[in-house]
């Protein structure tokens, strides 16, 4: 595996998953031994929210020791890593002024690039296998520095009528990207929020899968209220009801990552 390998978590279609998928698949590769740094890349502090209360997040948030500081500034991310309650597992928390980093980004020197650069002492250091970044539901500037940073992409995708609306804007901003993140490439889309009851989903899985170029990963992640009553208590599923659908789901998708990544 390489050193650090770093995947983001991209859609933007808003509430399709991504920070649900990043918090779980980031607390299963910590219990599977990895070391693993989470990154909140979004305003609305969900992925940080889903390790700590929301007193504490906006603590982070006040405080300045948040991504929005670190990029804003230019600075190295390593001093802005937070323990989570969890071994093997770090954050570093979001601010809701990462509302105006586009803004801020603007006039800044390689703005694209800035990001990567933030992390790269990090990533030398080998000291996480896995680096997970949640992206916001949008497509600019600062979706662009996630992208610069990461080596792999992954999308969910919502098995709803919605779902796949918007999609291809997405691979087509990806596409734009390419000259300036060469090294980035899909590891594949997890269909999530399954309701087997409805047909949707089977139409959802057939579409996707006829984009032959991309892999469609084999764990579909149900619609499971255990996933929202484990955020409300501000807990990755595999700790609030380890015996739940969605947490051997979460497990199931790690594995995968894991090995596609090896
Ligand atoms: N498997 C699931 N079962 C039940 N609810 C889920 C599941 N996955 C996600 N949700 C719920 O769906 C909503 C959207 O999920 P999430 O926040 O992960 O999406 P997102 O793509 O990060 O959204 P945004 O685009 O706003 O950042 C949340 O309220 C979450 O609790
Ligand atoms: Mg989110």
């Amino acid at each position: 595996m390489k050193k650090s390998t770093t995947i983001c978590f991209c859609n933007n279609k808003g509430g399709s998953g991504k920070s649900t998928c990043c918090s779980n698949v980031g607390y299963a590769l910590s219990t599977m031994g990895y070391r693993v740094l989470l990154v909140d890349g979004d305003m609305q502090l969900n992925l940080s929210l889903s390790f700590f209360e929301e007193d504490k997040v906006l603590e982070f948030a006040q405080s300045g020791h948040n991504l929005y500081t670190a990029v804003k500034d230019g600075l190295d991310l390593k001093e802005f890593i937070i323990p989570t309650p969890y071994e093997h597992l770090d954050i570093i928390p979001s601010s809701t002024l990462m509302s105006s980093i586009e803004y801020e980004l603007f006039a800044k020197w390689q703005r694209e690039l800035i990001l990567r650069k933030g992390l790269k002492s990090i990533k030398a250091s080998g000291e996480y296998d896995f680096i997970l970044i949640d992206a916001p539901p949008t497509l600019g500037g600062w979706v662009m520095n996630i992208l610069c940073a990461s080596d792999y992409m992954i999308v969910p995708v919502e098995a709803s009528p919605w779902g796949l609306f918007g999609l291809a804007n997405m691979f087509e901003f990806l596409h734009s990207t390419e000259e300036i993140a060469p090294d980035l490439s899909i590891m594949g889309i997890a269909i999530t929020k399954v309701d087997e009851r409805k047909n949707y989903y089977k139409q959802t899985l057939e579409t996707l899968q006829e984009v032959e170029e991309v892999k469609v990963f084999d764990t579909h992640i149900h619609v499971d209220s255990a996933v929202e009553w484990a955020q409300d208590n501000s807990k990755p599923v595999l700790v609030y009801k380890k015996s739940s659908r969605s947490a051997n789901e979460f497990i199931a998708l790690a594995k995968e990552v894991e090995a596609l990544c090896q």
